[in-house]
């Protein structure tokens, strides 16, 4: 089993404003590859809560896999991927490539997320963008990989 931790950055979530779609998404989205729900949070867009729960998440749990979901866009309040740069020890880049490259045949707007994934420790970690449309796609291309890449990490 993957215990998974998903983390969704946004303003409005953490305020009780807006219904996470995405983190529900992604709950459900992993049973695909033997991974179950071990950590679910939701935070402001802010750098030092994101990095916070991102190292919690990681140390303190030791989950094998990190979703964020949200937060990756231009606009200032847009800090997921500096949050996770902040505590990633080594960069995964191929799996923001994938999904930023797979994207683009789907839309041109894919080249706007600026998310990134890294390894903290044991745990790997994955920027996705905020909208369900957006996280549904992405994870159909990573997901199929991510198994061996964690089975690696252990
Ligand atoms: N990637 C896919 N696969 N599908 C999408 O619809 N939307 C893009 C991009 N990535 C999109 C996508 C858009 S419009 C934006 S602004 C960025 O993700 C950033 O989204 P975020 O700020 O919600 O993280």
């Amino acid at each position: 089993m993957i215990r998974v931790g998903i983390l969704t950055a946004s303003d409005k979530g953490s305020r009780g404003e807006r219904e996470d779609r995405s983190g529900r998404l992604i709950g459900e989205a992993v049973q695909s590859i033997g991974g179950a729900m071990a950590a679910y949070k939701v935070v402001p867009d802010e750098r030092d809560q994101i990095a916070a729960a991102l190292r919690e998440m990681a140390d303190d749990l030791g989950l094998d896999l990190i979703f964020t979901t949200g937060g990756t866009g231009f606009s200032p309040r847009d800090v997921t991927p500096e949050a996770t740069m902040d505590v990633v020890e080594r960069l995964a880049p191929g799996i923001a490539e994938a999904m930023r490259a797979e994207s683009m045949k789907i839309t041109p707007r894919a080249m706007l997320t600026r998310g990134v994934a890294g390894i903290r420790g044991r745990t790997l970690i994955v920027n996705l963008p905020g909208s369900p449309k957006a996280v549904q796609e992405c994870l159909d291309i990573i997901l199929p990989a991510l198994p061996h890449g964690i089975e690696i990490l252990k």
